[in-house]
């Protein structure tokens, strides 16, 4: 059997393994930061009919710069932002690749702050740009002092920051990405993937954007739109940047159906982001909960919590697994990922945690 040692693969890419989560057919799947709640049938009926009106057109090239879902998704943002502004491709990782394959490549550099979003370093050994680790404090968190000596230390073409942070569910202080943007030599990349579960009086980077050229704030519709499935991430940046990404882009790569899909979904925002304020609800109980069991648990602005499990957390994933729980292990030595869904699979996720 041919394996990969047998092909003429990449040297950077030799011993790799592929991103992937797990994808078991268990009851409560709580392991990727989904929306647990179906697309509701009024935005399902919209979607198909938006999808529908473009099937006899497929013979055509969809609109290679997806002009007026960027101008869709422009409006949704606000903050004086245009179609000028904003960038569309599938799923934000292909926005993040994009701005690598801009910004980075061979002889460039990104540093990232670990435990950050694991995909960015792969998306960086992927462009053949050199990743550098950085790091935070004990608690996880990260200061703008720590940050602008990292920066300062190793001069990085790209900064990747988080906010709120996956896996450990914190918004940065404001004050971080100032100070990242007044002493980087190259572009800073905020990942809001979960902006819209942030607690109140957390500001999103998008409010700094103005004279920032430099600065990019990456957007998802998988998590509070969830609308995972139909893959739509974008960014906001100074229009230059948007020039920059579509000279590495693919043409074409956002589908007819895809861009009709996201539309109407973006049209019916109301019905789809109604969800986010009961996942809310969800998260807060369930750091409350394990919080009044004694067990330490990160601060959340997203639509997820880290929770320590106080041993081995292999042991700790299987045993709720075994329960019909699927949560994420991100590697991270005795602590575990939630994702906070529906309230009946809080519940179940309770019980079995309960049962440990
Ligand atoms: C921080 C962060 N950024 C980006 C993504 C990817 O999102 P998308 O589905 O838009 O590619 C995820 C998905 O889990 C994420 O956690």
């Amino acid at each position: 059997m041919t394996t990969l040692d047998d092909l003429p693969l990449r040297d950077d890419l030799r011993g790799l393994t592929a991103y992937g989560a797990p994808q078991l057919d268990v009851p409560v799947r709580l392991n990727t930061n989904e929306n647990s709640y179906p697309v509701p049938d009024d935005v399902v009926e919209a979607i198909g009919k938006a999808v529908q009106d473009e099937l006899r057109d497929l013979n055509r090239y969809p609109d290679r710069d997806a002009v007026a879902l960027r101008a869709d998704l422009a409006a949704y943002l606000g903050h004086g932002l245009t179609v000028a502004n904003v960038w569309a491709a599938n799923g934000s990782n292909e926005v993040q690749q994009q701005l690598l394959q801009a910004f980075g490549g061979p002889g460039r550099t990104a540093l990232g702050f670990t435990p950050a979003y694991s995909m960015h370093p792969l998306l960086a050994v992927g462009t053949g740009t050199a990743w550098v680790d950085g790091h935070r404090g004990g608690d996880f968190t990260l200061t703008a002092a720590d940050v602008v000596a990292q920066v300062r230390q190793h001069d990085p073409d790209l900064v990747f920051l988080c906010s709120p942070n996956n896996p450990t569910g914190t918004a940065l202080p404001p004050d971080v990405v100032t100070a990242v943007l007044d002493v980087a030599p190259g572009m800073v990349v905020v990942d809001e993937a979960y902006a819209e579960f942030a607690r109140p009086g957390t500001p999103s980077a998008l409010t700094v954007l103005p004279g920032h050229p430099r600065l990019v704030v990456t957007r998802t519709m998988s998590k509070a739109f969830g609308f995972a499935g139909g893959r739509l991430g974008y960014l906001a940046a100074d229009p230059a940047v948007v020039d920059a990404v579509q000279l590495v882009r693919l043409p074409y790569h956002l589908s007819a159906l895809t861009q009709a899909a996201a539309r109407a979904a973006v049209a019916h925002r109301d019905g789809l982001l109604a969800t986010v304020e009961a996942i809310k609800e969800q998260r807060d109980r369930i750091v409350a909960t394990l919080r009044s069991r004694g067990l330490t648990v990160a601060d959340s602005d997203a639509n997820f919590v880290l929770f320590e499990v106080g041993g081995d957390q292999r042991a700790a994933w299987q045993a709720l697994l075994d329960h019909g729980v699927l949560v994420r292990d991100v590697g991270l030595p005795g602590w575990l990922r939630v994702t906070a869904g529906t309230p009946a699979e809080t519940d179940a996720f309770l019980t079995a945690m309960e049962s440990l």
